[in-house]
């Protein structure tokens, strides 16, 4: 024989809180009481009486204004809050939040003058506490045939009894609504005793016999009895072992089914377990004591529920749902905590994580990563521990998780220990947006266009693709609109250019030589980018000979030595030559001639005493008018004229004073002699 449990059995959260808030109360030196049984179990019961907390029905009971009252998770009506307040009682509010949520519920629409009608048990005492927080009528229908009775006024609100079914439910819903148009419907059945219904029913229907756990005057137990015998299994309510019969389990009897109301102890039903499984292996046989409740007619009739009349308490549910799993065990993570956990299971689109706990919690794909990743399993694997959010809790006790917003914020933290110590970071540019870039640095920040660079970028789209390094000008991680983190490239060239300028006028000096490249030519001259700072190369110091504009010699970019000419500290100006460094044409023409070797040059220059002789650039030489032919001349200009090119002879090179003395008739005389010798030397072939 199998004994199965069902997947939600034995106590909900509002009773292990009733009972772990009772427990330490009693810690403190008092008397203490409950008004009504703690919880409706009697083994609990009795077991916080053996430990001081006595059970009294009515608030007259208590006299000593020193003692403490735990109000059970029933809740009470408002007037005994305030009798015990009179009293000077201690109070400890054990009321069950999905409780005291009906209870607030119906005060407020009481006082919006609705008429309260309570789906439920007249003389339950969640009943009787709900009605008392009613500011107006309230009425309470256990079926649709109370309705009929009713008279009610224009505004109604229909709430239900925590532990009541729900299909139920929707027939008095359904009803009310064909009387009562300005009808509001909450759902305020129990979570925890709508998954203890549900898997109480699923069970059923997959076992020969069901137990059901429970105290005979807990609601939530009968209820679920009601439920297993829907399902048509032959179903047995018990307190504890001591009700079970070993008649009930005949030899066709193959598997037993067991479930236990919110209120029932895990110490119970792991003995009724116990018990069942000792029997099975001793061989039960038999059958008597057969509860025979009515199935009820489950004509599910959601409809009401579904289309939108029941007020939306989703938000409520989640707390509850979070303070649920949070009962199931106390080291569960909150909404908003960052927690370590292990994956424990890794689909394409989503990561199990054990967090602690009972729950496990979700990541989906969407919440695993910073970056577009298209399957969990290219970043994480079965045993990884990683630090995640909890960003809520569902319906079921399940989490859902994110690790990318853990990665956000530490991401966030590192760029705000940057961005307050000034340090700069490395960041990939992504793409282009409205007046800049977008830049990845863990997170994606922005850089506007005006700092990208320290002089104009005509096209941004050409540093897409570049890692640079940045540094963060804004930091502001509560901005909803615009880029959190806003960058500057500008800043750290300007930085750097500072700390070079700084460096450059420490080490120069005149006469040194450096290597620097041409930033901007202009009219007058080109600045050239030492590494650190800019010197200004004169046009006239370009070269020897005259340069009419800097572009005839240089483009922008190219890298020049120059001479370090003059500095002005003061004016922190850098006058530069590159001519310096040329050898001059005089030093050029002085290497490669001597004298008696003949020159080429144009004529330039004449005057009454002879004619001057361009020999290179800026060196011109002068043949003395005694010099330019054989025969006397008056004037130059009857043997030469300006422009006329002339092969002459070098006579004299004075390099300290750098003249030179050229004969026009000499360098003829040679050139006829060569004439004449070569002229012979044929003849005597
Ligand atoms: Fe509260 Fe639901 Fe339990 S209403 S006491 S959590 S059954």
């Amino acid at each position: 024989m199998i004994v199965r449990l069902a997947e939600h059995a034995g106590f909900c959260f509002g009773v292990k809180k009733a009972i772990l808030l009772a427990e330490e109360s009693l810690n403190e030196p008092r008397k203490w009481y409950t008004l009504g049984p703690l919880v409706h179990n009697k083994n609990v019961v009795e077991d916080l009486r053996k430990k001081g907390l006595s059970t009294v029905s009515t608030t007259d009971e208590i006299i000593d204004s020193q003692a403490g009252v735990v109000i059970r998770s029933h809740g009470v009506a408002n007037q005994v809050i305030m009798d015990l307040k009179n009293k000077g009682v201690k109070i400890i509010d054990a009321t069950c939040p999905r409780v005291k949520y009906i209870q607030n519920l119906v005060l407020s629409l009481s006082t919006d003058n609705y008429d309260i009608v309570i789906f439920g048990d007249e003389n339950h005492p969640e009943i009787i506490g709900i009605r008392g927080w009613c500011a107006g009528n309230s009425h309470v229908v256990s079926s649709t045939t109370d309705l009929e009775s009713l008279k009610l006024k224009k505004k109604v609100a229909l709430v239900s009894q925590t532990t009541k079914n729900i299909n139920d439910y929707n027939e008095v819903a359904n009803a009310l609504l064909k009387n009562y148009h300005e009808l509001r419907v909450f759902n305020t059945i129990c979570n925890s005793t709508k998954k203890r219904q549900e898997a109480s029913y699923q069970l059923s229907k997959n076992v020969d016999v069901m137990l059901v756990i429970g105290d005979k005057e807990s609601s939530n137990t009968k209820t679920l009895t009601k439920e297993c015998l829907s399902t048509g299994v032959r179903t047995y309510q018990i307190e504890s072992i001591n009700d079970i019969s070993n008649n009930w389990f005949d030899n066709d009897v193959c598997a037993v089914g067991v479930t236990a109301g919110a209120s029932t102890p895990d110490w119970i039903i792991k003995e009724v377990i116990d018990k069942m499984t000792n029997m099975d292996e001793k061989g039960a046989h038999g059958m008597e004591n057969e509860i025979n409740l009515e199935s009820s007619e489950q004509s599910v009739s959601a409809e009401v529920l579904d289309e939108g009349l029941v007020q939306d308490n989703s938000q409520q549910e989640e707390s509850f749902a979070k303070m649920e799993a949070e009962m199931a065990d106390l080291t569960s993570p909150s909404k908003g905590d960052i927690v370590t956990g292990k994956v424990i299971q890794v689909l394409d689109d989503e990561v199990m994580v054990d967090v602690g706990g009972k729950s496990e919690g979700i990541i989906p794909l969407r919440e695993l990563s910073l970056k577009d990743i298209s399957s969990a399993k290219d970043l994480v694997n079965i045993g990884d521990e990683i630090e995640v959010l909890v960003l809520k809790w569902d319906d079921d006790g399940n989490i859902l998780l994110s690790k990318k917003r853990v990665d956000s914020q530490k991401f966030m933290d590192k760029l705000e220990e940057s961005y307050n110590n000034g340090e700069t970071i490395e960041g990939h540019i992504t793409g282009t947006v409205k007046g800049g870039l977008l830049v990845d640095v863990g997170v994606t920040a922005f850089i506007p266009a005006s700092h990208i660079d320290d002089s104009f970028i005509k096209n941004l789209d050409d540093f897409i693709g570049k890692t640079m390094q940045f540094k963060i000008i804004e930091f502001n991680r509560n901005k909803r609109r615009g880029s959190q983190v806003v960058l500057s490239r500008k800043e750290i060239m300007a930085g750097e250019k500072a700390k070079l300028k700084k460096e450059f006028w420490e080490n120069i000096s005149e006469d040194q030589v450096k290597t620097g490249r041409i930033k901007r030519i202009v009219d007058y001259g080109a600045f050239i980018d030492l590494g650190g700072y800019e010197g200004l190369l004169h046009v006239s110091e370009i070269d020897h000979h005259r340069i009419e504009h800097p572009a005839e010699v240089f483009s922008e970019g190219d890298e020049i030595d120059v001479y370090i000419l003059g500095l002005d500290r003061e004016k922190e100006r850098v006058s530069l030559s590159r001519k310096k460094m040329l050898k001059s044409p005089w030093e050029v023409l002085s290497e490669q001639y001597d004298e008696g070797d003949i020159i080429e040059g144009t004529v330039v220059r004449l005057t009454s005493f002879g004619a001057f002789v361009e020999l290179a650039p800026g060196v011109d030489g002068l043949i003395h008018i005694s010099q330019l032919a054989n025969y006397r001349v008056e004037k130059p200009e009857e043997v030469v004229t300006i422009g006329e090119k002339v092969a002459t002879k070098i006579l004299g090179l004075n390099k300290e004073e750098k003249k030179i003395s050229l004969s026009l008739k000499e360098a003829n005389n040679v050139r006829e002699q060569a004439e004449i010798d070569d002229y012979i030397d044929n003849q005597d072939m």
